[in-house]
Protein backbone atom coordinates (compact mmCIF):
# COMPACT_ATOMS: atom_id res chain seq x y z
CA UNK A 1 0.00 0.00 0.00
CA UNK A 2 3.06 2.45 0.40
CA UNK A 3 2.10 2.99 -3.51
CA UNK A 4 -0.65 5.16 -2.72
CA UNK A 5 1.83 7.85 -1.05
CA UNK A 6 3.83 8.94 -4.35
CA UNK A 7 0.81 8.37 -6.93
CA UNK A 8 -2.61 7.35 -7.94
CA UNK A 9 -2.37 3.42 -8.38
CA UNK A 10 -2.16 1.82 -11.56
CA UNK A 11 -4.30 -1.19 -10.75
CA UNK A 12 -7.68 -1.24 -8.31
CA UNK A 13 -9.29 -4.18 -6.71
CA UNK A 14 -12.89 -3.76 -6.11
CA UNK A 15 -14.56 -7.04 -3.99
CA UNK A 16 -18.54 -7.25 -3.75
CA UNK A 17 -19.08 -8.18 -0.54
CA UNK A 18 -22.85 -5.96 0.80
CA UNK A 19 -25.14 -8.82 -0.72
CA UNK A 20 -26.70 -11.23 2.65
CA UNK A 21 -26.93 -14.50 1.24
CA UNK A 22 -30.33 -15.15 1.98
CA UNK A 23 -30.34 -18.99 1.20
CA UNK A 24 -27.67 -19.39 3.87
CA UNK A 25 -29.96 -19.09 6.10
CA UNK A 26 -27.37 -17.72 8.72
CA UNK A 27 -27.20 -15.10 11.18
CA UNK A 28 -23.19 -14.62 9.66
CA UNK A 29 -23.43 -13.04 6.46
CA UNK A 30 -22.20 -15.14 3.76
CA UNK A 31 -18.67 -13.46 2.48
CA UNK A 32 -17.67 -14.08 6.59
CA UNK A 33 -18.67 -18.00 6.14
CA UNK A 34 -15.51 -19.91 7.46
CA UNK A 35 -13.61 -22.66 4.84
CA UNK A 36 -10.73 -23.88 6.33
CA UNK A 37 -8.81 -21.11 7.90
CA UNK A 38 -10.31 -18.16 5.96
CA UNK A 39 -13.76 -16.66 5.29
CA UNK A 40 -14.91 -16.78 1.95
CA UNK A 41 -13.96 -12.97 1.65
CA UNK A 42 -10.62 -14.04 3.16
CA UNK A 43 -10.17 -16.34 0.78
CA UNK A 44 -10.99 -14.32 -2.53
CA UNK A 45 -9.03 -11.29 -0.92
CA UNK A 46 -5.88 -13.55 -0.51
CA UNK A 47 -6.57 -14.37 -4.73
CA UNK A 48 -7.33 -10.74 -5.16
CA UNK A 49 -3.93 -9.96 -3.83
CA UNK A 50 -2.23 -11.56 -7.38
CA UNK A 51 -3.44 -8.14 -8.85
CA UNK A 52 -0.76 -6.28 -7.07
CA UNK A 53 -3.36 -3.32 -6.73
CA UNK A 54 -2.31 -0.13 -5.28
CA UNK A 55 -5.92 -0.36 -4.00
CA UNK A 56 -8.26 -2.49 -1.98
CA UNK A 57 -11.69 -1.09 -1.91
CA UNK A 58 -14.10 -3.95 -0.23
CA UNK A 59 -18.31 -2.94 -0.81
CA UNK A 60 -20.19 -4.12 2.44
CA UNK A 61 -23.68 -3.64 3.27
CA UNK A 62 -25.73 -6.44 5.01
CA UNK A 63 -24.09 -6.36 8.14
CA UNK A 64 -21.40 -3.78 7.51
CA UNK A 65 -19.73 -3.53 10.94
CA UNK A 66 -19.10 -7.39 11.27
CA UNK A 67 -18.06 -7.27 7.84
CA UNK A 68 -15.85 -4.18 8.08
CA UNK A 69 -14.83 -5.42 11.76
CA UNK A 70 -13.51 -8.87 9.78
CA UNK A 71 -11.94 -6.80 6.94
CA UNK A 72 -9.68 -4.83 9.78
CA UNK A 73 -8.42 -7.84 11.32
CA UNK A 74 -7.36 -9.40 8.24
CA UNK A 75 -6.49 -6.92 5.76
CA UNK A 76 -6.39 -3.50 7.12
CA UNK A 77 -4.98 -1.88 4.39
CA UNK A 78 -8.19 -2.38 2.45
CA UNK A 79 -10.84 0.10 2.21
CA UNK A 80 -14.64 -1.11 3.14
CA UNK A 81 -17.21 1.42 1.18
CA UNK A 82 -20.72 1.33 2.14
CA UNK A 83 -23.50 -0.06 -0.28
CA UNK A 84 -26.53 0.87 1.75
CA UNK A 85 -29.14 -0.62 -0.41
CA UNK A 86 -27.89 -3.41 -2.44
CA UNK A 87 -29.60 -2.42 -5.64
CA UNK A 88 -26.55 -4.80 -7.95
CA UNK A 89 -23.57 -5.42 -8.82
CA UNK A 90 -23.09 -2.36 -10.92
CA UNK A 91 -24.70 -0.73 -8.52
CA UNK A 92 -22.02 -1.65 -6.04
CA UNK A 93 -18.52 -1.32 -8.11
CA UNK A 94 -20.33 2.34 -9.31
CA UNK A 95 -20.50 3.34 -5.35
CA UNK A 96 -16.65 1.68 -4.88
CA UNK A 97 -15.66 3.47 -7.45
CA UNK A 98 -17.37 7.15 -6.52
CA UNK A 99 -15.00 6.45 -3.34
CA UNK A 100 -11.74 6.21 -5.27
CA UNK A 101 -11.95 8.96 -7.97
CA UNK A 102 -8.06 9.11 -8.52
CA UNK A 103 -8.15 6.08 -9.66
CA UNK A 104 -7.27 4.97 -13.23
CA UNK A 105 -5.76 2.05 -14.76
CA UNK A 106 -6.82 -1.89 -14.48
CA UNK A 107 -10.00 -2.29 -12.24
CA UNK A 108 -10.09 -5.94 -11.08
CA UNK A 109 -13.88 -6.93 -9.82
CA UNK A 110 -14.26 -9.84 -7.59
CA UNK A 111 -17.35 -11.47 -6.24
CA UNK A 112 -17.36 -12.42 -2.53
CA UNK A 113 -18.18 -15.80 -2.58
CA UNK A 114 -15.72 -17.44 -4.84
CA UNK A 115 -13.61 -19.10 -2.29
CA UNK A 116 -11.54 -21.83 -4.77
CA UNK A 117 -10.25 -18.82 -7.05
CA UNK A 118 -6.05 -19.19 -7.05
CA UNK A 119 -3.81 -16.20 -7.09
CA UNK A 120 -2.26 -17.48 -10.43
CA UNK A 121 -6.01 -16.96 -12.18
CA UNK A 122 -6.47 -13.77 -11.17
CA UNK A 123 -2.74 -12.87 -12.26
CA UNK A 124 -3.36 -14.70 -15.73
CA UNK A 125 -6.97 -12.77 -16.00
CA UNK A 126 -5.17 -9.32 -15.68
CA UNK A 127 -2.18 -10.26 -17.74
CA UNK A 128 -4.76 -11.54 -20.07
CA UNK A 129 -6.80 -8.23 -20.54
CA UNK A 130 -3.82 -6.06 -20.24
CA UNK A 131 -2.26 -7.89 -23.01
CA UNK A 132 -5.07 -7.77 -25.41
CA UNK A 133 -5.88 -4.05 -24.88
CA UNK A 134 -9.92 -5.03 -23.94
CA UNK A 135 -12.03 -2.69 -22.25
CA UNK A 136 -13.64 -5.56 -20.03
CA UNK A 137 -12.31 -8.91 -19.72
CA UNK A 138 -14.39 -12.13 -18.08
CA UNK A 139 -13.28 -15.01 -16.60
CA UNK A 140 -15.81 -17.63 -17.92
CA UNK A 141 -15.78 -21.45 -17.43
CA UNK A 142 -17.52 -24.30 -18.61
CA UNK A 143 -19.47 -26.37 -16.71
CA UNK A 144 -22.00 -29.11 -16.93
CA UNK A 145 -24.84 -27.79 -14.39
CA UNK A 146 -25.33 -23.68 -15.60
CA UNK A 147 -28.25 -22.85 -13.47
CA UNK A 148 -28.83 -19.79 -11.66
CA UNK A 149 -25.67 -18.25 -13.25
CA UNK A 150 -25.49 -15.71 -16.27
CA UNK A 151 -24.18 -17.40 -19.33
CA UNK A 152 -21.53 -15.39 -21.79
CA UNK A 153 -23.45 -15.46 -25.22
CA UNK A 154 -21.18 -14.79 -28.19
CA UNK A 155 -21.97 -13.87 -31.66
CA UNK A 156 -21.23 -15.79 -34.74
CA UNK A 157 -17.54 -14.82 -34.86
CA UNK A 158 -17.13 -16.31 -31.36
CA UNK A 159 -16.89 -12.66 -30.11
CA UNK A 160 -18.93 -11.71 -26.46
CA UNK A 161 -22.11 -10.32 -27.44
CA UNK A 162 -23.64 -9.57 -24.21
CA UNK A 163 -24.27 -11.59 -20.71
CA UNK A 164 -27.40 -12.57 -19.71
CA UNK A 165 -28.79 -13.61 -16.39
CA UNK A 166 -30.62 -16.98 -15.99
CA UNK A 167 -33.85 -15.47 -14.95
CA UNK A 168 -33.86 -12.98 -17.86
CA UNK A 169 -32.12 -15.48 -20.66
CA UNK A 170 -34.28 -16.98 -23.57
CA UNK A 171 -34.47 -20.98 -23.39
CA UNK A 172 -32.02 -20.44 -26.19
CA UNK A 173 -29.36 -18.42 -23.67
CA UNK A 174 -30.48 -20.93 -21.22
CA UNK A 175 -29.00 -24.19 -23.12
CA UNK A 176 -25.65 -22.45 -22.94
CA UNK A 177 -23.18 -23.87 -20.78
CA UNK A 178 -20.17 -21.10 -20.95
CA UNK A 179 -21.08 -19.22 -17.61
CA UNK A 180 -19.55 -15.72 -15.82
CA UNK A 181 -17.63 -16.67 -12.91
CA UNK A 182 -18.03 -13.26 -11.43
CA UNK A 183 -13.86 -11.89 -11.69
CA UNK A 184 -13.68 -9.29 -14.38
CA UNK A 185 -10.84 -6.74 -15.34
CA UNK A 186 -12.05 -3.54 -16.89
CA UNK A 187 -10.39 -0.37 -18.04
CA UNK A 188 -11.25 2.13 -15.27
CA UNK A 189 -12.56 5.12 -17.51
CA UNK A 190 -14.76 2.88 -20.02
CA UNK A 191 -16.31 1.22 -16.73
CA UNK A 192 -16.70 3.91 -15.21
CA UNK A 193 -18.46 5.74 -18.36
CA UNK A 194 -20.69 2.26 -18.73
CA UNK A 195 -21.72 2.06 -14.96
CA UNK A 196 -23.40 5.43 -15.41
CA UNK A 197 -25.71 3.81 -18.34
CA UNK A 198 -26.60 1.19 -16.73
CA UNK A 199 -30.83 0.15 -16.73
CA UNK A 200 -32.36 -1.51 -14.56
CA UNK A 201 -34.85 -3.21 -16.94
CA UNK A 202 -34.42 -7.08 -15.73
CA UNK A 203 -35.79 -9.35 -14.05
CA UNK A 204 -34.41 -8.64 -10.58
CA UNK A 205 -34.90 -4.55 -11.15
CA UNK A 206 -31.10 -4.10 -10.48
CA UNK A 207 -28.53 -2.26 -11.82
CA UNK A 208 -26.22 -5.32 -13.11
CA UNK A 209 -22.30 -5.03 -13.64
CA UNK A 210 -22.90 -7.66 -16.51
CA UNK A 211 -24.61 -5.16 -18.50
CA UNK A 212 -21.22 -3.41 -19.08
CA UNK A 213 -20.29 -6.05 -21.60
CA UNK A 214 -23.03 -5.69 -23.95
CA UNK A 215 -22.72 -2.01 -23.57
CA UNK A 216 -19.14 -1.39 -24.54
CA UNK A 217 -19.53 -4.35 -26.98
CA UNK A 218 -22.55 -2.03 -28.89
CA UNK A 219 -20.61 0.68 -29.15
CA UNK A 220 -17.36 -1.08 -30.75
CA UNK A 221 -15.15 -1.35 -27.54
CA UNK A 222 -13.28 -4.91 -27.72
CA UNK A 223 -14.43 -7.08 -25.04
CA UNK A 224 -12.67 -10.43 -24.04
CA UNK A 225 -13.52 -13.86 -22.37
CA UNK A 226 -10.66 -15.43 -20.29
CA UNK A 227 -11.68 -18.73 -19.92
CA UNK A 228 -10.80 -20.42 -16.37
CA UNK A 229 -8.44 -23.81 -16.78
CA UNK A 230 -10.56 -24.95 -13.88
CA UNK A 231 -14.00 -24.18 -13.40
CA UNK A 232 -14.21 -26.01 -9.48
CA UNK A 233 -12.03 -22.47 -9.11
CA UNK A 234 -15.14 -20.03 -10.11
CA UNK A 235 -17.81 -21.69 -8.01
CA UNK A 236 -19.70 -19.61 -5.70
CA UNK A 237 -21.11 -21.13 -2.72
CA UNK A 238 -25.05 -19.81 -2.12
CA UNK A 239 -26.25 -22.29 0.30
CA UNK A 240 -24.48 -24.22 3.28
CA UNK A 241 -24.50 -27.62 0.35
CA UNK A 242 -22.88 -25.78 -1.66
CA UNK A 243 -20.41 -24.55 1.09
CA UNK A 244 -19.58 -27.85 1.89
CA UNK A 245 -19.25 -29.06 -1.91
CA UNK A 246 -16.52 -26.25 -1.51
CA UNK A 247 -15.25 -26.74 1.43
CA UNK A 248 -14.63 -30.35 0.60
CA UNK A 249 -12.96 -29.22 -2.93
CA UNK A 250 -10.69 -27.39 -1.27
CA UNK A 251 -9.85 -29.97 1.47
CA UNK A 252 -8.64 -32.38 -1.19
CA UNK A 253 -6.67 -29.07 -3.03
CA UNK A 254 -4.85 -28.60 -0.03
CA UNK A 255 -3.81 -32.60 1.18
CA UNK A 256 -2.99 -32.88 -2.68
CA UNK A 257 -0.60 -30.35 -2.43
CA UNK A 258 0.99 -31.28 1.00
CA UNK A 259 0.99 -34.56 -0.47
CA UNK A 260 2.93 -33.72 -3.11
CA UNK A 261 5.74 -31.45 -0.64
CA UNK A 262 6.44 -35.25 0.97
CA UNK A 263 3.88 -34.82 4.01
CA UNK A 264 1.83 -38.31 4.74
CA UNK A 265 -2.05 -38.02 5.04
CA UNK A 266 -3.07 -41.74 5.47
CA UNK A 267 -6.62 -40.95 5.13
CA UNK A 268 -7.02 -37.66 2.84
CA UNK A 269 -10.78 -38.23 2.86
CA UNK A 270 -11.05 -37.67 6.86
CA UNK A 271 -7.95 -35.37 7.18
CA UNK A 272 -8.83 -30.83 7.28
CA UNK A 273 -5.74 -28.82 7.27
CA UNK A 274 -6.46 -25.16 6.97
CA UNK A 275 -5.23 -22.82 4.17
CA UNK A 276 -2.70 -21.10 7.02
CA UNK A 277 -1.07 -24.27 8.16
CA UNK A 278 2.79 -25.68 7.79
CA UNK A 279 3.83 -29.25 7.63
CA UNK A 280 7.22 -30.24 6.74
CA UNK A 281 8.03 -33.14 4.67
CA UNK A 282 7.81 -36.80 6.38
CA UNK A 283 4.84 -35.43 8.76
CA UNK A 284 2.82 -38.27 9.29
CA UNK A 285 -1.05 -37.14 9.43
CA UNK A 286 -3.30 -39.73 10.71
CA UNK A 287 -6.65 -40.23 9.89
CA UNK A 288 -10.07 -38.18 11.52
CA UNK A 289 -7.40 -34.97 11.96
CA UNK A 290 -8.34 -31.56 11.81
CA UNK A 291 -5.08 -29.01 11.75
CA UNK A 292 -6.38 -25.15 12.17
CA UNK A 293 -4.86 -21.99 12.20
CA UNK A 294 -1.19 -20.97 12.73
CA UNK A 295 -0.71 -24.82 13.58
CA UNK A 296 3.07 -26.11 12.62
CA UNK A 297 4.15 -29.62 12.25
CA UNK A 298 7.98 -30.41 12.26
CA UNK A 299 9.46 -33.18 9.98
CA UNK A 300 8.94 -37.00 11.51
CA UNK A 301 6.22 -35.77 13.91
CA UNK A 302 3.10 -38.02 14.05
CA UNK A 303 -0.29 -36.55 14.40
CA UNK A 304 -3.63 -38.52 15.31
CA UNK A 305 -5.70 -40.41 14.66
CA UNK A 306 -8.71 -38.80 16.10
CA UNK A 307 -6.58 -35.20 17.14
CA UNK A 308 -7.72 -31.78 16.44
CA UNK A 309 -5.06 -28.70 16.75
CA UNK A 310 -5.52 -25.65 16.35
CA UNK A 311 -2.46 -22.70 16.72
CA UNK A 312 -0.73 -25.40 17.70
CA UNK A 313 2.93 -26.14 16.97
CA UNK A 314 4.19 -29.96 17.16
CA UNK A 315 8.28 -30.19 16.79
CA UNK A 316 10.06 -32.98 15.05
CA UNK A 317 9.49 -36.39 15.64
CA UNK A 318 7.14 -35.59 18.33
CA UNK A 319 3.77 -37.88 18.61
CA UNK A 320 0.31 -36.27 18.99
CA UNK A 321 -2.47 -39.46 19.59
CA UNK A 322 -5.51 -38.55 20.30
CA UNK A 323 -5.54 -35.16 21.59
CA UNK A 324 -7.02 -31.56 21.48
CA UNK A 325 -4.99 -28.99 21.44
CA UNK A 326 -5.31 -25.36 20.94
CA UNK A 327 -2.33 -22.75 21.33
CA UNK A 328 0.25 -25.07 22.68
CA UNK A 329 4.03 -25.50 21.49
CA UNK A 330 4.92 -29.61 21.53
CA UNK A 331 8.64 -30.09 21.39
CA UNK A 332 10.89 -32.38 19.66
CA UNK A 333 10.07 -36.10 20.50
CA UNK A 334 7.77 -34.97 22.79
CA UNK A 335 4.74 -36.95 23.62
CA UNK A 336 1.01 -36.67 24.05
CA UNK A 337 -2.17 -38.65 24.47
CA UNK A 338 -4.30 -40.51 24.01
CA UNK A 339 -6.90 -38.56 25.18
CA UNK A 340 -5.10 -35.34 26.57
CA UNK A 341 -6.41 -31.89 25.97
CA UNK A 342 -3.94 -29.13 25.63
CA UNK A 343 -4.96 -25.57 26.35
CA UNK A 344 -3.37 -22.35 25.56
CA UNK A 345 0.22 -21.02 26.88
CA UNK A 346 1.19 -25.03 27.69
CA UNK A 347 4.67 -25.75 26.19
CA UNK A 348 6.65 -29.27 25.55
CA UNK A 349 10.37 -29.38 25.90
CA UNK A 350 11.79 -31.96 24.11
CA UNK A 351 11.17 -35.36 25.00
CA UNK A 352 8.54 -34.27 27.33
CA UNK A 353 5.53 -36.44 28.02
CA UNK A 354 1.57 -35.68 28.44
CA UNK A 355 -0.02 -38.69 28.81
CA UNK A 356 -2.97 -40.53 29.17
CA UNK A 357 -6.54 -38.42 30.32
CA UNK A 358 -3.96 -35.45 30.96
CA UNK A 359 -5.45 -31.77 30.74
CA UNK A 360 -2.80 -29.12 30.34
CA UNK A 361 -3.60 -25.50 30.68
CA UNK A 362 -0.54 -22.76 30.81
CA UNK A 363 1.95 -25.22 31.48
CA UNK A 364 5.77 -25.32 30.86
CA UNK A 365 7.02 -28.63 30.96
CA UNK A 366 11.11 -28.92 30.67
CA UNK A 367 12.63 -31.29 28.54
CA UNK A 368 12.13 -34.75 29.16
CA UNK A 369 9.22 -33.95 31.78
CA UNK A 370 6.46 -36.41 32.56
CA UNK A 371 2.79 -35.88 33.49
CA UNK A 372 1.95 -39.89 32.38
CA UNK A 373 -1.60 -40.23 33.83
CA UNK A 374 -4.96 -38.70 34.77
CA UNK A 375 -3.71 -34.99 35.93
CA UNK A 376 -4.84 -31.60 35.36
CA UNK A 377 -1.71 -29.22 35.32
CA UNK A 378 -2.68 -25.55 35.28
CA UNK A 379 -0.31 -22.38 35.39
CA UNK A 380 2.36 -24.53 36.00
CA UNK A 381 6.42 -24.63 35.49
CA UNK A 382 7.91 -28.13 35.74
CA UNK A 383 11.73 -28.61 35.27
CA UNK A 384 13.40 -31.25 33.25
CA UNK A 385 13.24 -34.57 33.90
CA UNK A 386 10.81 -34.14 36.74
CA UNK A 387 8.55 -37.19 36.90
CA UNK A 388 4.29 -35.84 38.45
CA UNK A 389 2.75 -38.85 39.77
CA UNK A 390 -0.67 -40.38 38.40
CA UNK A 391 -3.93 -38.50 39.03
CA UNK A 392 -2.13 -35.48 40.86
CA UNK A 393 -3.65 -31.83 40.72
CA UNK A 394 -2.56 -28.53 40.41
CA UNK A 395 -4.66 -26.78 41.93
CA UNK A 396 -4.37 -23.25 40.14
CA UNK A 397 -7.75 -21.06 41.40
CA UNK A 398 -8.48 -20.98 45.40
CA UNK A 399 -12.06 -19.41 44.04
CA UNK A 400 -10.97 -15.48 43.88
CA UNK A 401 -7.38 -15.55 41.66
CA UNK A 402 -5.37 -18.04 39.31
CA UNK A 403 -2.08 -19.25 41.19
CA UNK A 404 1.22 -20.55 39.79
CA UNK A 405 3.26 -23.82 40.68
CA UNK A 406 6.79 -24.67 40.01
CA UNK A 407 8.12 -28.06 40.45
CA UNK A 408 11.91 -28.18 40.21
CA UNK A 409 14.30 -29.74 37.70
CA UNK A 410 13.63 -34.05 38.58
CA UNK A 411 11.62 -33.53 41.35
CA UNK A 412 9.15 -36.52 41.64
CA UNK A 413 5.68 -35.63 42.69
CA UNK A 414 3.98 -39.16 44.43
CA UNK A 415 0.28 -40.15 42.70
CA UNK A 416 -2.43 -38.52 43.81
CA UNK A 417 -1.84 -35.63 45.36
CA UNK A 418 -2.84 -32.10 45.00
CA UNK A 419 -0.55 -28.98 44.93
CA UNK A 420 -2.06 -26.06 45.90
CA UNK A 421 -1.18 -23.04 44.62
CA UNK A 422 0.78 -20.73 44.83
CA UNK A 423 3.40 -23.38 45.80
CA UNK A 424 6.79 -24.43 44.79
CA UNK A 425 8.63 -27.99 44.97
CA UNK A 426 12.33 -27.49 44.88
CA UNK A 427 14.58 -29.41 42.50
CA UNK A 428 15.33 -32.81 43.31
CA UNK A 429 12.22 -32.73 45.88
CA UNK A 430 10.28 -35.54 46.67
CA UNK A 431 5.91 -35.64 47.59
CA UNK A 432 4.50 -38.64 48.90
CA UNK A 433 1.94 -40.11 47.52
CA UNK A 434 -1.75 -38.54 48.23
CA UNK A 435 -0.39 -35.43 49.83
CA UNK A 436 -2.15 -32.07 49.35
CA UNK A 437 0.26 -30.03 49.55
CA UNK A 438 0.29 -26.25 50.65
CA UNK A 439 3.72 -25.54 51.76
CA UNK A 440 6.75 -25.05 49.84
CA UNK A 441 8.95 -28.16 49.52
CA UNK A 442 12.78 -27.39 49.72
CA UNK A 443 15.24 -29.09 47.46
CA UNK A 444 16.02 -32.37 48.32
CA UNK A 445 13.43 -32.56 51.09
CA UNK A 446 10.45 -35.42 50.70
CA UNK A 447 7.31 -33.53 51.35
CA UNK A 448 4.21 -35.70 53.16
CA UNK A 449 0.91 -33.98 53.67
CA UNK A 450 -1.53 -36.40 54.83
CA UNK A 451 -2.68 -38.45 57.45
CA UNK A 452 -0.94 -41.37 58.98
CA UNK A 453 -1.55 -44.42 58.39
CA UNK A 454 -3.49 -46.35 61.23
CA UNK A 455 -4.13 -50.41 61.00
CA UNK A 456 -6.34 -51.56 63.79
CA UNK A 457 -6.08 -55.06 64.30
CA UNK A 458 -9.24 -57.29 64.49
CA UNK A 459 -11.32 -54.61 63.15
CA UNK A 460 -13.08 -56.90 60.17
CA UNK A 461 -13.57 -60.06 62.33
CA UNK A 462 -15.77 -57.31 65.20
CA UNK A 463 -17.48 -55.54 62.32
CA UNK A 464 -17.99 -57.94 59.56
CA UNK A 465 -18.06 -60.85 60.49
CA UNK A 466 -19.84 -63.53 58.49
CA UNK A 467 -18.43 -61.48 54.99
CA UNK A 468 -16.38 -62.97 52.69
CA UNK A 469 -13.45 -60.13 53.67
CA UNK A 470 -13.51 -61.76 57.41
CA UNK A 471 -13.78 -65.46 56.30
CA UNK A 472 -10.61 -64.23 53.89
CA UNK A 473 -9.19 -62.43 56.95
CA UNK A 474 -9.69 -65.44 58.76
CA UNK A 475 -7.79 -68.06 56.17
CA UNK A 476 -5.29 -65.31 56.22
CA UNK A 477 -4.17 -65.54 59.96
CA UNK A 478 -4.49 -69.29 59.63
CA UNK A 479 -1.67 -69.45 57.00
CA UNK A 480 -3.91 -71.12 54.27
CA UNK A 481 -3.70 -68.56 51.57
CA UNK A 482 -6.64 -67.04 49.84
CA UNK A 483 -8.90 -68.41 47.01
CA UNK A 484 -7.39 -65.96 44.26
CA UNK A 485 -4.55 -68.53 44.67
CA UNK A 486 -2.42 -64.79 45.29
CA UNK A 487 -0.50 -64.45 48.37
CA UNK A 488 -1.97 -60.84 49.27
CA UNK A 489 -0.21 -58.20 51.26
CA UNK A 490 1.30 -56.19 48.01
CA UNK A 491 4.90 -55.25 47.85
CA UNK A 492 5.70 -53.40 50.60
CA UNK A 493 8.76 -51.38 48.92
CA UNK A 494 5.24 -50.15 46.57
CA UNK A 495 3.75 -48.72 49.24
CA UNK A 496 7.10 -46.30 49.94
CA UNK A 497 8.81 -45.15 52.85
CA UNK A 498 6.64 -42.50 53.20
CA UNK A 499 4.05 -43.51 55.64
CA UNK A 500 6.36 -44.55 58.54
CA UNK A 501 8.18 -40.69 58.47
C1 LIG B 1 -23.52 -12.87 -10.29
C2 LIG B 1 -23.52 -12.46 -11.77
C3 LIG B 1 -23.67 -13.72 -12.62
C4 LIG B 1 -22.54 -14.67 -12.32
C5 LIG B 1 -22.51 -14.98 -10.82
C6 LIG B 1 -21.26 -15.78 -10.51
C7 LIG B 1 -24.54 -10.25 -11.85
C8 LIG B 1 -25.73 -9.46 -12.23
N1 LIG B 1 -24.60 -11.58 -12.02
O1 LIG B 1 -24.78 -13.44 -10.02
O2 LIG B 1 -23.65 -13.37 -14.00
O3 LIG B 1 -22.72 -15.88 -13.07
O4 LIG B 1 -22.44 -13.78 -10.06
O5 LIG B 1 -21.30 -16.25 -9.20
O6 LIG B 1 -23.55 -9.67 -11.47
N2 LIG B 1 -23.31 -7.90 -4.19
C9 LIG B 1 -23.14 -6.63 -3.67
N3 LIG B 1 -24.10 -5.72 -3.83
C10 LIG B 1 -25.25 -5.97 -4.51
C11 LIG B 1 -25.44 -7.26 -5.03
C12 LIG B 1 -24.44 -8.22 -4.87
O7 LIG B 1 -22.11 -6.35 -3.07
O8 LIG B 1 -26.08 -5.05 -4.61
C13 LIG B 1 -22.26 -8.90 -4.01
C14 LIG B 1 -22.67 -10.13 -3.23
O9 LIG B 1 -22.39 -9.98 -1.86
C15 LIG B 1 -21.81 -11.23 -3.86
C16 LIG B 1 -21.57 -10.75 -5.28
O10 LIG B 1 -21.89 -9.36 -5.28
O11 LIG B 1 -20.56 -11.37 -3.22
C17 LIG B 1 -22.45 -11.47 -6.29
O12 LIG B 1 -23.79 -11.31 -5.92
P1 LIG B 1 -24.84 -12.46 -6.09
O13 LIG B 1 -26.15 -11.99 -5.66
O14 LIG B 1 -24.32 -13.71 -5.50
O15 LIG B 1 -24.84 -12.57 -7.69
P2 LIG B 1 -25.34 -13.78 -8.53
O16 LIG B 1 -26.80 -13.73 -8.63
O17 LIG B 1 -24.71 -15.00 -8.04
CA1 LIG C 1 -23.44 -15.70 -6.34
Amino acid sequence: MESRVSQAPSRTVVVLAAGEGKRMKSATPKVLQPMLGRTLLGHVLAAAAAAEAGRTIVVVGHKAEQVEAHLAEIEPGAVPVLQAEQNGTGHAVRIALEAAPDAAGTVVVLNGDVPLLRPETVEALVAAHEQSGAGATVLAAEVADPSGLGRIVRDANGHLERIVEERDASPQERALREINAGIYAFDLGLLREALGKLSTDNDQGEEYLTDVFGLLASVGHQVAVHVAGDFRETLGANDKLELALLRVLLRDRVNSAWLRAGVSILDPQTTWIDVTVELEADAVIDQNSQLQGATRVGAGAVVGPDTTLVDTVVGAGATVLRAHSVGAEIGPEATVGPYSYLRPGTTLGRKAKIGGFVEAKNAELGDGAKVPHLSYVGDARIGAKANIGAGTIFANYDGVAKNRTTVGEAAFVGSDSVLMAPVEIGPGAYVAAGSAVTKDVPPGHLGVARGQQRNIPGWVERKRSGTASADAAARASRGEGSDSGHSGGGDPAAEGDTARD
